[in-house]
Order: structure tokens, then C-alpha cells, then sequence
């Protein structure tokens, strides 16, 4: 019988040596690439949760900026179970402190991009370069999950961009299925270059945070920013005015 994504993931993350990775994490400014960590059999049941949810993709394309698909939280909370498994598990959570050194938690119920799927399934997909700025009263961390990739689209992320005593340093990466990235949201500027004719790549991001608070003005731009750039007004706002009603 297969182990519950909980027991797999814990599984998965003994095999690494946790010093060498948080001292790898903190020479590189607070980013990390574990290649294929998870393995193969949570990979299908993940991919299988991808292929259940890929009629609730919501495209979206801002001009020079991104162009792509995306199924929030919410969908995934309705239809995602073995996702949402490794959003919350217990070993994943510990292992994302382990390496910050900060006490993170998964995303407010209420934030569609705690724990999303980004499609990148038509020619010229992509997005732009950005840092995942967080809008939270505390620190935000981003980790992708490579899911499918059959493409020549790359990550490229900048380090040290923000360090004027180190030359910058950049990596292009292919996200392999069940390889890992962790990163500090507020420090890396990253970018994923554009989709080929005839390829596919969908990515899990999942967001943890160390304080879910959040102002009024930055809750009033983080809803607009995911409405006009990820999941659209009515995923966003109906939602809200449905539970504050
Ligand atoms: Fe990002």
C-alpha cells in the first residue's frame, strides 16, 4: 500500500542532510534547489490532482508582464487533497523552519495563492521578473514544486540582486518533477522565460508566512493583484463579500 502523502513526504526529506542544505540555502541568500527530492509516487498523485482541476484554469495575460493559467487555493482545497497533503504536512512544515529558521505557517484560508497550480500550456507563456512580494505584516516564503515539465521555458533567478557587496548570480533551471525550490519571496528576483510551441509546464507554488496579518491597503492591493493577474474578480471578491456578509 502507498504511504500517506504526510508519511511520503516525511520519508522523502530524511534522506537529506539538513545541515548541509540550510548552510546551501544561506550562502545563497536565502534559496534552494533540492533536484527530484520528492519521489515518483507522490509525483503521479499530484499530477493526477493536476490533470482533476485543469477545467478550473483561469487564464490571464498582462501585457509584457505574464501570460498564463492558474487554479487557486480554493479549487485546490475542494478537489486537491494529495496537494493540499503536502501543503500541510507536518515533516514539509518542519522542514521549511528547519531550513528559514523562522516559525512559518501555510497561508490564511482566505489567500487564493497559498497554495496554487501555474500552467504554462500555450506558446509564449510566461512571467516576467518579480520578487513575491508579501503583502503580510511578516515574512513570506515561496516554495515551487515542478510538476510537468515538457518544455524549454526555464527559471532564472537572480541572486544577490539586492546585495551591493556580492556580484550578482544567476541560475537557469528546468523543473523536473519533484524538484524543490525554497526561497525568501522578498529577496529573489525570478522569472520563468517563455513557453516553446508544443510544450506544457505546470508548477505548484506553496506560500508559508510568518505573520498572516495584513493591512488594509496591502489587502486592498494584494485582492486586486490576484484578480486582474492570477484568478479573476469573481474568484477573488465574490468570495469575500460571500463570507464578510
Ligand atoms: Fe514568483
Amino acid at each position: 500500500m502507498l504511504p500517506s502523502v504526510a508519511d511520503g513526504v516525511s520519508h522523502a526529506l530524511e534522506t537529506l542532510d539538513l545541515d548541509a542544505v540550510r548552510a546551501t540555502y544561506w550562502e545563497q541568500d536565502e534559496f534552494l534547489v533540492l533536484e527530484r527530492v520528492l519521489p515518483d509516487h507522490l509525483v503521479t498523485r499530484f499530477v493526477a490532482e493536476v490533470e482533476r482541476v485543469r477545467p478550473s484554469v483561469h487564464r490571464n495575460y498582462l501585457p509584457k508582464h505574464k501570460k498564463g493559467g492558474s487554479v487557486s487555493f480554493h479549487t485546490l482545497a475542494a478537489e486537491a487533497p494529495a496537494i493540499l497533503g503536502l501543503y500541510r504536512a507536518p515533516a514539509f512544515l518542519d522542514f521549511v523552519r528547519a531550513v528559514t529558521g523562522r516559525s512559518v505557517q501555510p497561508c490564511p484560508e482566505r489567500d487564493p495563492h497559498g497554495c496554487a497550480l501555474y500552467f504554462y500550456t500555450e506558446p509564449s507563456d510566461h512571467i516576467g521578473f518579480h520578487y513575491d512580494t508579501s503583502y503580510y505584516t511578516g515574512l513570506r516564503y515561496t516554495v515551487l514544486v515542478g510538476l510537468i515539465e515538457r518544455s524549454s521555458s526555464r527559471l532564472v533567478c537572480q541572486l544577490y540582486r539586492k546585495d551591493p557587496t556580492r556580484a550578482m548570480v544567476e541560475h537557469s533551471l528546468a523543473t523536473d518533477p519533484g524538484t524543490v525550490v525554497l526561497f525568501n519571496g522578498d529577496k529573489l528576483w525570478h522569472a520563468i522565460t517563455p513557453l516553446g510551441e508544443g510544450e506544457e509546464r505546470v508548477s505548484l507554488t506553496l506560500e508559508y508566512v510568518t505573520d498572516s496579518r495584513m493591512g488594509r491597503v496591502g489587502r486592498l492591493v494584494s485582492d486586486m493583484k490576484d484578480a486582474v493577474a492570477y484568478f479573476g474578480f469573481r474568484s477573488v471578491f465574490a468570495r469575500r463579500a460571500g463570507r464578510t456578509r
